[in-house]
């Protein structure tokens, strides 16, 4: 299963996120692609089955300025037939958190991905939801793993 982690990060903590999940799950088997959003567009995700993006929130109902042209190209692209999953990072001390993270999501299914397990968000410092972090991603693997064998 070709894979993908595509992450914005302003920080660093989203970048962070996705190595962990790059780790997890080479644990289950799948060596996954992790691409920094500025480096990629969209269409690189033709070239793959299994699609993991990720953002940070810095405001409500707003995707990170890194992220935007990707998210913007994304709303034109056809990904039936792919499985996707997004996570990120944010803090509950805002009022809307991780909204970036249910914004990636609905793109994705508008553009028709299957969405193969429910997101992942984070409160606050990453390295400390390091092991939650890899336990969804093995979750991730397995729920990918079932949908593309059957
Ligand atoms: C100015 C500012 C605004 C933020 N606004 C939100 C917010 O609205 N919702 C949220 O969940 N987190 C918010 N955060 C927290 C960030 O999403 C969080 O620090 C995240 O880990 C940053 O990820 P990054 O290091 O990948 O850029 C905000 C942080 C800053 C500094």
């Amino acid at each position: 299963m070709k894979t993908i982690i595509v992450f914005g990060s302003f920080v660093g903590n989203t970048e962070t996120m996705a190595g962990y999940i790059r780790d997890g799950l080479s644990q289950s088997g799948i060596e996954a692609d992790m691409r920094d959003v500025m480096d990629v567009t969209a269409e690189i995700l033709d070239e793959y089955d299994l699609l993991i993006i990720g953002s940070p929130t810095y405001e409500p109902k707003m995707i990170q300025e890194d992220m935007l042209p990707f998210y913007d190209q994304l709303e034109s692209m056809k990904l039936s037939g792919k499985l996707a999953a997004a996570f990120g990072p944010g803090d509950s001390a805002w009022p809307d958190f991780c909204t970036a993270v249910e914004m990636l999501e609905e793109r994705l299914r508008h553009c028709g991905a299957e969405l193969v397990i429910e997101n992942h968000m984070v409160d606050g410092i990453v390295e400390e939801h390091e092991d939650e972090t890899l336990d969804w991603t093995k979750r991730l693997a397995q729920a990918a793993k079932q949908k593309s064998a059957g």
